[in-house]
């Protein structure tokens, strides 16, 4: 079964959305294996967003997922990458498909209320970086 890395931004988090977002990956019937609120520090967030280093954004990126806390979380189900991705809408919420996460709540572009892994490979990267083995939990619905 797939698994995905989905947080919960900052602005996110003190605007009271974290139940919000938790609600829709419930209800589109995905299953929560990980979770906890992080104050993420400088290092955790360079080496999250390495493939933007460089880019004129980076550090105000930096700065602003690393000033207050995120709700770091591991989601699981079929294709849950992608649909999260949809779920989600465009990274600039101007973009954002009403009734998308981030098409109803983003701000901009640094404030676009949530981050999710974008295939396979940053998922299982992600996943390793925030969480550690034992705080992956596998467990089956009794229903
Ligand atoms: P996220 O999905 O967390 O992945 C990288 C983040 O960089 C992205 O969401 C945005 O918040 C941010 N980002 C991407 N492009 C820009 C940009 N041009 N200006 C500011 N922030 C950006």
């Amino acid at each position: 079964m797939e698994r995905t890395f989905i947080a919960v931004k900052p602005e996110g988090v003190q605007r009271g959305l974290c139940g919000e977002v938790m609600t829709r990956f419930e209800k589109r019937g995905f299953q929560l294996v990980a979770c906890k609120l992080v104050h993420a520090s400088k290092t955790l967030l360079e080496s999250h967003y390495e493939e933007h280093k460089g880019k004129g954004f980076f550090d105000g990126l930096v700065a602003h997922m690393s000033s207050s806390p995120v709700l770091a979380m591991v989601w699981e189900g079929a294709s849950v990458i992608s649909t999260a991705r949809t779920m989600m809408g465009a990274t600039d919420p101007k973009k954002s498909a009403p009734g998308t996460i981030r098409g109803d709540y983003g701000i901009d572009m640094g404030r676009n209320i949530i981050h999710g892994s974008d295939g396979t490979e940053s998922a299982t990267r992600e996943i390793n970086l925030w969480f550690t083995k034992e705080e992956q939990i596998t467990w089956k619905p009794a229903l």
